[in-house]
């Protein structure tokens, strides 16, 4: 399938894996890229630049297709060494960095210099027309469904993404609650030019995470998440449990006097507990309400070509049947 996407990014299909705390590792970068979409290298995850380079040459190794590299911009007290990662991005060879959080403008200079093309995660068409302005190269427009932090405006997909269409010129891909070639052409029809997943991605053989993160994933149904931090304007959709359970009482009797202290225990830290060691109590962890739609462990070949045979059947078949 050719889009404005897969011309942009030099990939067979439009399909991004988009970063994710302690999931995006090279195995599964790699393993997207291999299978012809775009895989991505959560940068921040890698504690130094150092680590984020070793993780960028292992990556290499293990394919020769594109890849890309995330930088998520956090609100944090201590900034992370930011020109050290992008120093490690360039000098590693990456072309593609996916960024997140906070406006990238004052890394869009150097990163273009080098070659590098940027997509940006918005939540709203507000910042979506502001990475249009500021010369990012595309963006990933992410619904009010999808898992991690969907913004403060709870703009759902089916309205997000045509207006972002109304909008926009430079091309953007639908992201939160995309699972199989229904999101896909999906996705396509209301103007997007290919999709982002998260959460379908971890449920695959080759996320480098525990089985319990991918059994919790398959066990959950579109009823299962929840939002926290909402007091904090720091919005995340996780998957409910008695941690989540723990940290919206606090919210409900500590009202507008929550501050992040209240809540360190549930979400500090947690993600190697959850992701390496399979504590699914240990915190709140990002998932998208699409886990509702996922119902299998499959190789992220197996699912990348479904959804393209999915995708194409669709077209070809139901959609030119009806349109007669
Ligand atoms: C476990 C998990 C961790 C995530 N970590 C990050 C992150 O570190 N940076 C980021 O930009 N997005 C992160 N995301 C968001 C994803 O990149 C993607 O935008 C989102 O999952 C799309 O929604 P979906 O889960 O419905 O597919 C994370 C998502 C999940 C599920």
């Amino acid at each position: 399938m050719k889009t404005r996407i897969t011309e942009l990014f030099g990939i067979e299909h439009p399909i991004i894996q988009g970063g994710m705390h302690y999931v995006g590792f090279a195995e599964l970068a790699a393993a997207v890229s291999n299978a012809g979409g775009l895989g991505i290298i959560t940068g921040l995850t890698q504690k130094t630049p150092e680590l984020l380079a070793n993780e960028i040459r292992k990556c290499r190794a293990l394919t020769d297709k594109p890849f890309g590299v995330n930088l998520t911009f956090l609100p944090t007290v201590t900034s992370p060494d930011y020109p050290g990662y992008i120093r490690a991005i360039i000098d590693g060879g990456v072309r593609i960095v996916e960024t997140a959080g906070n406006n990238p403008q004052k890394w869009l200079p150097g990163l273009h210099e080098a070659g590098v093309k940027v997509i940006h995660k918005c939540t709203s068409v507000r910042h979506s027309l502001k990475a249009e302005a500021i010369g990012c190269d595309a963006v990933s427009v992410d619904g009010f469904e999808c898992g991690g932090h969907p913004g403060e405006d709870d703009i759902p997909n089916f309205i997000l993404l045509p207006r972002a269409a109304e909008t926009l010129k430079i091309p953007f891909v639908a992201s939160g609650g995309m699972a199989d070639g229904r999101s896909l052409v999906a996705a396509l029809a209301l103007g997007a030019e290919g999709m982002n997943m998260g959460t379908r991605f971890i449920a695959t053989r080759e996320a480098p995470v525990h089985q319990n993160v991918k059994d919790a994933i398959v066990a959950a149904s579109e009823l299962d998440t929840r939002l926290v931090m909402r007091p904090l304007r720091n919005t995340e959709r996780v998957l409910k449990n008695a941690a989540v359970e723990r940290l919206l009482e606090k919210e409900r009797t500590l009202g507008a006097g929550l501050k992040f202290e209240h809540i360190i225990e549930e979400v500090a830290g947690v993600y190697p507990k959850i992701m390496q060691d399979g504590a699914m109590d240990a915190g709140a962890w990002s998932c998208g309400m699409v886990a509702g739609l996922i119902h299998d462990i499959p190789t992220v070949k197996e699912l990348i070509d479904r959804i393209m045979a999915e995708a194409e059947a669709i077209i070809r078949a139901r959609l030119a049947r009806m349109a007669g």
